[in-house]
């Protein structure tokens, strides 16, 4: 269990927070299964200022998601705390800065991973944000930006005394964006030196793993990102090749409504958002490669799910090799509105 401020979080393992995967259908389902909190899609505070639609949106929610985090990014002090301000009116439970944004159209302009190299910055947007809102502040930080200006200890030091009620680490760089592997001594260092709670974060492929990083790092939750796509099972400690092929097959449905209801439009804008989940949901499925393409390509819902629901299955996944989807990036699905 973790406090953070007067809100209290159950459990080991979260989803992180991923532009174009952690909207609300998609945090419906891992909280379902498990995952101990939600986080929003990170949200451009310049487009919260000017009231852009589609980026207030993505502060929509259902209370089932709770304990809910927005995350915001920005690298304008007034304009971070007036979007706070902002967005606490949604009734978030805490809001979150996020620091690690590896995309160079956002960390290039200082705001994201940008905030490493300027974190009295970011202490003074946690401390303005903190007392516009009233709400609890948290971050998310990588190591540094690169591996000649690792200043991890001094960046959480600064948060802390900025009054940041917990920190998200990222074990890598903003110069090594998604390549290499995350550092857990770094980030077991920092759980070593700080008094605010810590989340550990990077390439964490199970919940076992998780509890076993939980313990040898003595990080206070995991945050699990790419593994978590079309693996919501990972947060009930289910190896997903365990699990049977009509309970993904019903996941997909379930998540497929959650996406018509959240995007509602006339055309097939919710069905084309959800590709992205339904390759991770069958990949080392053994899932007919025809019929994947088909259901690449079709326009219709009812279409869609006709033929998904007609695809049979053995009951367990052929094989159980390791689901690859290491060609999923912060950059894939950023969109910055
Ligand atoms: C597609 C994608 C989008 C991401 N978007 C965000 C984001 O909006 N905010 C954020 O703090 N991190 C974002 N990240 C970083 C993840 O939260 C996480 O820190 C990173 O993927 C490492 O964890 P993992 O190895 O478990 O994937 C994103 C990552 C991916 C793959």
């Amino acid at each position: 269990m973790v406090k953070i401020g007067n809100v209290t979080i159950e459990g080991d393992v979260a989803l992180s927070p991923m532009a174009g995967i952690s909207d609300s259908p998609y945090r419906q389902i891992t909280r379902r299964f498990g995952s101990a909190f939600s986080y929003t899609e990170f949200v451009s505070t310049e487009q919260i200022k000017i009231g852009n639609v589609k980026s207030l949106d993505m502060f929509r929610y259902q209370e089932m998601e709770r304990p809910l985090v927005f995350q915001i990014f920005g690298s304008d002090l007034d304009t971070v705390v007036y979007a706070s301000e902002i967005a606490a009116e949604r009734k978030p439970d805490i809001i979150d800065l996020n620091m690690g944004c590896s995309v160079a159209k956002v960390s290039h302009n200082g705001s994201g991973a940008g905030l490493l190299k300027n974190v009295r910055l970011a202490g003074n947007m946690i401390e303005g944000i903190r007392k516009r809102t009233s709400l609890p502040v948290t971050a998310k930080i990588r190591l540094g930006w690169d591996s000649n200006s690792l200043n991890y200890l001094e960046t959480v030091k600064v948060l802390e005394d900025s009054g940041v009620s917990a920190i998200s680490v990222h074990g890598r760089t903003k110069v090594m964006a998604y390549t290499g592997l995350a550092d857990w001594n770094a980030i077991g260092e920092i759980k070593s030196r700080t008094n605010v709670p810590i989340y550990g974060n990077g390439d964490v492929k199970s919940y076992a793993e998780a509890i076993e990083k939980k313990k040898q790092y003595g990080v206070d939750l995991v945050l699990i990102g790419r593994k978590a796509i079309g693996n919501p099972w990972v947060f009930g400690n289910t190896p997903k090749e365990l699990v049977q092929w009509n309970e993904i097959q019903s996941v997909i449905l379930e998540h497929l409504d959650l996406m018509l209801d959240f995007y509602p439009s006339n055309d097939d804008y919710a069905l084309v958002l959800f590709r992205k989940h339904f390759i991770k949901y069958i990949e080392n499925t053994g899932f007919p490669e025809d019929t994947k393409r088909e259901l690449l390509t079709v326009t219709s819902v009812d279409e869609f799910k006709n033929r998904l629901e007609s695809v049979q299955m053995d009951s367990k996944f052929l094989e159980t090799s390791e689901i690859k989807n290491e060609s999923i990036n912060c950059e894939t699905f950023v969109s910055l509105v």
